[in-house]
């Protein structure tokens, strides 16, 4: 299954073999991340998922193949300018020690600054700006390390809003939420991404938000793409029991009429 024909794809993958030194983690991948939409990357637990979304970012060098984009390979292209064009959340990101959660969030900033300025009022409406949409502007003086999981989590997410990228990439931004925040997040996403034409790539576990908030749902497997397209194609019940070994039935979500996935009977003893 491919794309909607005529999508076009600012970012993408050729032939992509990412790997740790000796351990191949994906091998001969091709994506193409359709621009202006919401793609959902799911896959069980080790399949590479996180692994591909640093190498989209930038942050994982491949060991073949390439990652273009606007048609360049991006592994050419000067750090600030991918840095103005691609935002990436990973999955365990490290705040540096004692930082306040509004100094975390200026970070975001970065690439947009000059050594002439600093600071500009730019910067002070695009931090404030996605402090409110993340809902942590009252967290602003609070130091980082003392947040819980999800507050900390949401500051995050501030900090890669913040850096007001067309391109957006989250390694499972819900993770630490609890079922409201989740919701909140995800459509802050959908928002962003219909206000503002964001292109965004998020890994997401649970197949029922996935589902939900996808434009274009990839499926993955040891390392490989197994499925692509629009939820509405490519969540079965065959799918969910190849990529995770699940039994499931699948049945229309009672309120949006899309894929819904319930799992098979829990064990009763
Ligand atoms: N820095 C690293 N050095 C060596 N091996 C790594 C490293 N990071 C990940 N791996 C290995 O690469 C494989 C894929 O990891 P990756 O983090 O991409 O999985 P994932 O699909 O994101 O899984 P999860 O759902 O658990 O987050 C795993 O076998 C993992 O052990
Ligand atoms: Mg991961």
């Amino acid at each position: 299954m491919t794309v909607t024909a005529n999508a076009t794809s600012r970012l993408g993958a050729r032939e992509l073999t990412l790997a740790y030194e000796e351990r191949t983690v994906v091998e001969g991948l091709d994506l193409d991340v359709p621009d202006g939409r919401v793609t959902v990357i799911v896959g069980p637990n080790a399949c590479g998922k996180s692994t591909l979304l640093r190498a989209l970012g930038r942050l994982l060098k491949p060991a073949r193949g390439s990652v273009l984009l606007d048609g360049e390979e991006l592994a050419r292209i000067p750090t600030r300018r991918v840095a103005q064009s691609l935002g990436l959340l990973p999955q365990t990101p490290v705040a540096p020690e004692a930082i306040t959660v509004a100094d975390l969030v200026a970070r975001g900033r970065q690439p947009h600054q000059r050594w002439w300025q600093q600071w500009s009022e730019d910067d002070e409406r695009a931090v404030a700006d996605a402090m409110a949409r993340t809902d942590v502007a009252a967290l602003a003086d609070r130091q980082v390390d003392e947040l819980s999981g999800g507050q900390r989590q949401r500051v995050w997410i501030a900090m890669a809003l913040a850096q007001e990228t067309d391109l957006l990439l989250l390694d499972e931004p819900t993770t630490y939420l609890d079922i409201s925040h989740q919701v909140e997040v995800l459509d802050l996403v959908r928002r962003l991404n219909h206000e503002r034409g964001r292109t965004v790539v998020a890994v997401l576990h649970d197949l029922n938000q996935a589902a939900r908030y996808a434009d274009h749902l990839v499926a993955m497997k040891a390392g490989r793409v197994v499925a692509e397209g629009r939820p509405s194609d490519v969540v079965r019940a065959e799918l969910v029991r190849e990529v995770f070994g699940l039994e499931a039935v699948v049945v229309p979500d009672p309120v949006t009429g899309g894929p819904m996935v319930v799992p098979g009977r829990p064990w009763e003893g």
